[in-house]
């Protein structure tokens, strides 16, 4: 097999750079651009002590696909008889490694000996000197045990160091600004937000999150997950979080799930020397082992007894490529995960791996339904409201099911936007006086009930009709909704939601509680020839759109009320509706594979008629008031993209000025000019708040342009 080809440098323009190709809400597919490629994200730069090669440089490159490595430019700087070679022939050569090497700075080495002999500025210029791609600037590690006083004046010494780093480096090597702050919350927050600014003319390219090697050690998680959400909670989020220090395959799920984008450790060099191997379930002893508990390339056709008997030397080579390679492979299921929205499930399975992780996954989902107005609970908003509550593909059912993110989000849009209908299917008008409930029925609603609801609506119009899942009663707009509708277990998950009767608390989130409620249990028989079958139909299919389009797309129901008013609907060989027209035109067709919109041009046109305006300027504080119903979200672009986006291309980040704060991943959301005037319709992979900061990449996936001529 020919080796692998030693990677492109990335244009100088992209250098620095990092753009998201894909997302699960926090969790990012990235490509970070550097001198020597580009890197994807999330991934683990191994670490590479220059003096002991367990697995050498080149093999990694080659064999197990890694595309940057770390290396400790203090011990390079220290140990003469690797200075003067990296000095002459640069750092890349000295390790014979092609892809992108970054480099720490000494501030672990002052952390375990007390004290380094090089000063901060000494060591970015000698960094520079050998050519790495990311350096790092001479952080002060701020330990657990500290006090605040000296967690403060670690933050602080590390921020008054960042301008001359960032001078020193210059515009020759990018440079990690590391965020310190102990276990206090507010100090990590403020330290992302001062190195997160520091800088003039170069920024820090990355931000690792420093001080937290001695609770991995202690295994102290869920201090280390509220150390991350508080950091990141104020760090850009253009800019890649690093973990320092961590390589524990099983912590990368919840981490990644959070939003960290880069690992580096020593585990699988460190752990292999003491005879341990690395699953990503936890760490095992091979002493006393008959049989391998995780398989392997490296172990292949070994036995236990076989590698025990080995020298040490040759034990810790074969241990230390099988712990290389179950990191890559949890990393790439990790990023895959990602990619088919299950980052988070994942993060679930893997937390039963220990007590004390799970105990940690425990009091994220704590928070995460708590909210709470501090660092955590806005990284978690912030996470929450960056989740695309529309996913495709089954949604395993499991205690921890309703605490998923994309579950919050969902039913969080159920109970901000959800509204009852005020108007019927006979024409008459006025609140609703029934609930009809839909239990002990699986999806597809429309298959199990469909003829019983018509049946009943026929007799009592002016009811709110309700299916009963694992997550309690939801509207029967939603029906075709996935994941409501791909809801994954034994049959008995859809037997005896709701018994004897509703409990108010599971309805007052629809703010239906105090209306009386009929259960459905058993199908009602559909008197086939009624004549209001149609008109029944008709009325649900247009509570789904109006319902669809308010929740997902925040459009006030009465609005969609009148403009839907001459709603019609072309129906599938299965009897789903699939084009939706208003007075004639196509405007929205409802996905068959996740129950989400697809807008149309003219659609797009509607729903810009009823928010004309732009949308607030980036930078200003905003006027925005918060609304129930703010209309769909809105993106303005700058001129120069107009002629392009107008003709259906990609909106790509640095063109955008401005964008709605409900604008969310995944759904709908219309481009229009400084002006107000419509661009093109489409879907974002960002939010706002991204939108704001970020440089390259796909900010939208436009659908239609709107100035085609
Ligand atoms: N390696 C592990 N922790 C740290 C840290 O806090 N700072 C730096 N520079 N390197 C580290």
């Amino acid at each position: 097999m020919d080796p692998r080809p030693e990677p492109e440098a990335c244009r100088p323009q992209d250098w620095g750079k990092f753009e998201i190709i894909s997302r699960d809400g926090a969790a990012r597919i990235g490509k970070f651009h550097t001198f020597h490629g580009a890197i994807t994200t999330p991934m683990l730069l191994p670490v590479v002590n220059p003096n002991l090669r367990t697995i050498e440089p080149r093999e990694m490159w080659e064999k197990y696909g890694v595309e940057a490595l770390i290396t400790n430019s203090y011990v390079i700087w220290k140990h003469e008889k690797l200075t003067n070679p990296a000095k002459s022939d640069g750092i890349h050569k000295l390790l014979d490694f092609p892809g992108a090497v970054v480099t720490d700075s000494g501030t672990f080495q002052s952390y375990v000996y007390g004290d380094v002999e090089v000063s901060p500025s000494e060591i970015v210029s000698f960094q520079r000197e050998i050519g790495v791609d990311v350096g790092t600037m001479l952080d002060v590690f701020g330990r657990p045990d500290m006090s605040r006083e000296e967690i403060e004046s670690s933050v602080d010494e590390t921020f008054r160091r960042a301008d001359d780093s960032l001078t020193e480096a210059g515009d020759k090597i990018l440079l990690n600004g590391p965020i310190q702050g102990g276990l206090h919350h507010d100090l990590r927050a403020r330290s992302a937000e001062l190195m997160g600014q520091a800088g003039t003319e170069v920024s820090f390219a990355i931000h690792p999150i420093g001080g937290i090697v001695p609770l991995m050690e202690q295994q102290r998680y869920r201090e280390l997950f509220g150390i991350i959400l508080a950091a990141r909670s104020h760090i850009p989020p253009d800019r890649p979080i690093h973990m320092f220090g961590c390589g524990h395959p099983m912590l990368f799920p919840l981490s990644i799930a959070l939003g960290v984008d880069l690992f580096d450790s020593a585990a699988y060099a460190l752990f292999a020397r003491d005879d341990r191997i690395l699953t990503p379930d936890g760490t095992v002893r091979i002493e006393g082992l008959n049989e391998w508990p995780i398989s392997s390339s490296a172990l292949f056709g070994k036995t236990p007894k076989m590698v025990l008997s080995m020298s040490k030397d040759e034990r810790s080579k074969i241990l230390a490529h099988h712990n290389l390679e179950v990191t890559q492979s949890e990393l790439a299921r990790c990023r895959e995960a990602i990619r088919n929205g299950t980052i988070w499930k994942l993060a679930e399975i893997r937390s039963h791996a220990s007590p004390r992780l799970r105990d940690a996954f425990e009091w994220v989902i704590d928070q995460l339904e708590e909210l709470e107005d501090t660092e955590v609970g806005s990284s978690l908003l912030d996470l929450m409201a960056s989740t695309n509550p529309i996913r495709r593909g089954g949604e395993s059912v499991s205690d921890d099911l309703g605490s998923r993110p994309h579950i919050l989000h969902l039913l969080a849009l159920f109970s901000l936007r959800w509204r009852a209908p005020g108007s019927w299917w006979d024409g008459s008008t006025g609140p609703p006086e029934k609930i009809l409930l839909v239990d002990n029925a699986s999806p597809p609603w429309r298959e199990s009930s469909l003829g019983s609801i018509v049946q009943y609506l026929i007799g009592t119009p002016k009811t709110v009709v309700l299916v009963s899942t694992p997550l309690g009663p939801v509207p029967y707009s939603f029906e075709d909704v996935s994941p409501l509708c791909h809801l994954d277990g034994p049959e008995i998950i859809w037997m005896d939601q709701t018994e004897p009767s509703i409990a108010p608390e599971e309805i007052s989130y629809l703010g239906l509680e105090g209306l009386p409620v009929d259960i459905l249990e058993s199908p009602m028989s559909l008197d086939e020839s009624s004549k209001d079958i149609e008109e029944v139909r008709s009325w649900l299919d247009r509570c789904s759109v109006v319902d669809k389009l308010s929740v997902f797309c925040g459009i006030h129901p009465l609005q969609l009320c009148q403009v839907s008013r001459s709603m019609e609907s072309r129906r599938s060989n299965t009897d789903r509706m699939v084009n939706v027209s208003f007075n004639g035109e196509h405007v929205l067709s409802p996905r068959l594979k996740d129950g989400g919109i697809s807008l149309t041009a003219e659609g797009a046109r509607i729903l810009h008629s009823l928010n004309p305006n732009p949308p607030e300027l980036f930078g200003k504080d905003s006027q925005e008031e918060e609304q129930d119903f703010p209309g769909i979200p809105r993106v303005m672009i700058s001129d120069d993209a107009i002629p392009f986006v107008g003709k259906g291309r990609n909106v790509m980040h640095g063109y955008v000025l401005g964008a709605d704060s409900h604008l969310t991943p995944g759904q709908p959301c219309i481009i229009v000019s400084e002006e107000g005037i419509l661009v093109a319709h489409g879907v974002p992979i960002c939010t706002s708040r991204e939108m704001a900061y970020f440089k390259k990449g796909i900010a939208i996936k436009v659908r239609d342009g709107c100035l085609k001529e």
